[in-house]
């Protein structure tokens, strides 16, 4: 069995991630995608929503299994038997961030995590979770970066906060 882990944020996930998702499940038996539970940075979406989402965006694609993770992934992928890592690159600017990621998890494995990169389609190269964050929380169109049932989702994150704050 070809198994791969795609680890990120995925707060929330774009158009851009699920081209990397389909596009990868299309060359492995089995696709784990998987949440970095990380305590330092403060989501707007909690782990346990992304995978919720992460499961809806792709439940279509039987061989995608949706997870999430703490600490290490040169770790959590020793645990689920997986040597191959899956990111994608957008830009020239991604590459030193995903190549320094990808050489820190060979040397701490012992060459045991291997990191592939798949280029993301032109039409997303523009795509972060963290621009629709932004172009949301101002109340713009994020119909072209986001599966409908997230753009709902994110606005009503917006809705709650601003609420929140007006209070
Ligand atoms: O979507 P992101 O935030 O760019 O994903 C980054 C991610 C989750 C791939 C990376 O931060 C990660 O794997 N973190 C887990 C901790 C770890 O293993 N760090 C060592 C590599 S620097």
């Amino acid at each position: 069995m070809k198994k791969a882990i795609y680890p990120g944020s995925f707060d929330p996930v774009t158009f851009g991630h699920l081209d990397v998702i389909k596009r990868a499940s299309e060359m492995f038996d089995v696709l784990v995608v998987s949440v970095l539970n990380n305590k330092v940075k403060s989501p707007l979406f909690s782990v346990e929503e992304r995978v919720n989402i992460l499961k809806e965006a792709t439940k279509d694609l039987p061989n995608v299994q949706v997870d999430s993770f703490s600490g290490l992934l040169i770790n959590y992928a020793a645990e689920k038997n997986i040597n191959i890592a899956v990111r994608g690159l957008r830009a020239i600017t991604d590459f030193e961030y995903e190549l320094q990621i990808a050489q820190t998890n060979r040397k701490l494995s012992d060459g045991k995590l291997d990191t592939i990169f798949l280029t993301t389609s032109l039409e997303y190269a523009y795509l972060s979770s963290s621009s629709v964050k932004e172009i949301a929380s101002f109340g713009g169109d994020i119909s072209q970066c986001v599966p409908d049932f997230v753009v709902d989702l994110v606005r009503e994150k917006y809705k709650n906060i601003i609420q929140g704050e007006t209070l």
